[in-house]
């Protein structure tokens, strides 16, 4: 069963650059989740509407029948242009504030778009839905916030959750720590409403997970200053790829995404249930 405060996290210091900036704050630095009531607000306003993946996502799912149900749907990212592009679809969160901000957008569709969506608040590895699916989709390469015991219950609840012929869609990344020769990167980053942020990612060469942390940009004089910090499991498609099989999975496509970032290169995975 999942948590959001992923326990490697939870309790731990901040290193680095991203460290140093945090104590520098004293005790006017809030540390938050990524994904929780404070963090959530962050992430929407910096990737909430941003369309990476979008294109390839909605290429794989055209032509496929049925519903598409959209794991970790976040704020909507992924749920919105498969609504605009006409599929039926089921967004499931585990965040309740995550959630909260996609069933906002919904109240501001029209009343046509809206019927063809509804929300569930669950967790990705541990789920029973009543119906089954053309596509199940887990994007933004979010696999990777599911620790190691929990990514079989994923494959289990995909798995029972898909029709006869659909397709399970995921993205992950390939993190290459030798394109800029540092283990920390630090990102200036301006979001939909125009607030600035500064985004860390630190990731030492052949550990199993990296770790992102957000803040406001400039810092504000004085006041309490969030700083939204999640971390995530490195999860190579190739690992990916052998999960799924000795899952009962074949994978029939693996298509890189985009032209990566240097140190990212996301990558489309297309799978069946072997039957
Ligand atoms: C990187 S965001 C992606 C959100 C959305 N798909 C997007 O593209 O913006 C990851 C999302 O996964 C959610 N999440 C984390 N663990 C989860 C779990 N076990 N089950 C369901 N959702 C989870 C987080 O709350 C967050 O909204």
């Amino acid at each position: 069963m999942s948590t959001l405060l992923s326990p490697a996290r939870a309790g731990t210091p901040l290193t680095g650059r991203a460290g140093a900036a945090v104590d520098a704050l004293g005790d006017r630095a809030r540390i938050c989740d990524l994904y929780d009531a404070h963090g959530s607000r962050v992430y929407h306003d910096i990737c909430g509407r941003t369309t990476q993946e979008v294109p390839e996502i909605l290429a794989a799912v055209r032509g496929t029948d049925g519903p598409v149900l959209d794991l970790a749907a976040g704020s909507g990212r992924l749920t919105f242009p498969l609504l605009a592009a006409g599929h039926q679809v089921t967004a499931l969160e585990l965040s309740p504030d995550m959630l909260a901000l996609l069933r906002a957008g919904l109240t501001n569709a029209p009343d046509e778009v809206r019927r063809r969506c509804d929300s569930v608040e669950a967790d990705m590895s541990d789920f029973r839905l009543d119906r089954r699916y053309g596509v199940v989709l887990l994007g933004t390469t979010t696999i990777s916030l599911l620790p190691d015991e929990d990514r079989p219950g994923l494959y289990r609840c995909v798995r029972d959750h898909l029709a006869p012929g659909g397709r399970f869609l995921l993205t992950t990344v390939d993190v290459d720590p030798a394109a800029d020769g540092t283990d920390e990167s630090e990102i200036p980053v301006t979001g939909a409403r125009g607030h600035g942020y500064l985004m860390y990612e630190q990731w030492s060469p052949g550990a199993a997970t990296r770790t992102v942390t957000v803040l406001p940009q400039p810092v504000p004089a004085d006041g309490p200053v969030t700083v939204a910090t999640t971390t995530i499991g490195v999860l190579p498609a190739r690992q990916v790829t052998a999960e799924l099989e000795a899952a009962g999975f074949t994978v029939v496509a693996t298509t890189p995404i985009g032209q990566g970032t240097g140190r990212h290169h996301d990558v489309l995975i297309e799978a069946e249930v072997r039957r």
